[in-house]
């Protein structure tokens, strides 16, 4: 038998994000405008911004069982969710996910941030970072000082979409001024 998919309930409050069908959000998170979630992701407790990327097959915030109890099955937990999942995640504005990465609970990503595919990121990740591996390490940053410090100041992310496309072309222009 053929079932038509449900449009669900933050495809109709949120129509300029886009979440693939496979993917799950937790109903404690809060995922913001002009963002893309790619297929069979899984975002628990999380917190994101605007005009983020979420490739395929990431998890964020995923729970993790007690490493101290003697059983690790969540079974023996009295409020097995919210001991596994504490600790917020926060995915700021512009970060980009690669592919088949995972963002431990509680972690900071920072804005304009990149996280390389296959990734654990288990510590927080600065603004404008790039980072990459099991765990993740910064291997450079996307601008310097300067211009980080002048994209931040714009705060682009926070504007509809075609404001945002005119900001950018006056950052590039005064980018392209410094160097
Ligand atoms: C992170 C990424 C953006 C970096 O690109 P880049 O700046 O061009 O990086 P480089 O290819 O110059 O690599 C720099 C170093 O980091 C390493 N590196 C890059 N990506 C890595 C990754 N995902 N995991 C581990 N190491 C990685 C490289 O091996 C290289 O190491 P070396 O200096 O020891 O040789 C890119 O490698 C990546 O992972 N893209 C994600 C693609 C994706 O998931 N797309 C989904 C569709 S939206």
């Amino acid at each position: 038998m053929f079932f038509k998919r449900k449009r669900r309930k933050e495809d109709n409050n949120n129509p300029t994000t886009k979440i693939l069908p496979s993917s799950r959000v937790s109903k404690d998170s809060i995922i913001g405008k002009y963002c893309y979630v790619g297929e069979r992701c899984d975002i628990t407790k999380a917190e994101i911004g605007n005009y983020v990327s979420i490739a395929n097959n990431v998890s964020i915030g995923p729970g993790e069982h007690s490493l101290t109890k003697i059983s690790t099955n969540s079974l023996f937990y009295e409020a097995p969710y919210l001991n596994l999942t504490h600790g917020h995640c926060k995915i700021q504005s512009d970060a980009w996910i690669g592919v088949d990465s995972i963002i431990r609970r509680g972690v900071i990503v920072g804005i304009g941030a990149v996280v390389g595919a296959n990734s654990f990121v288990n510590s927080d990740v600065p603004d404008f970072a790039i980072v990459a591996g099991s765990p993740a390490r910064v291997i450079g940053y996307r601008f310097n000082e300067a211009c980080q410090q002048m994209i931040l100041e714009s705060k682009w992310w926070n504007m509809d979409l075609d404001e945002a496309k005119k900001t950018m072309t006056a950052l590039s222009d005064a980018i392209s001024k410094l160097s």
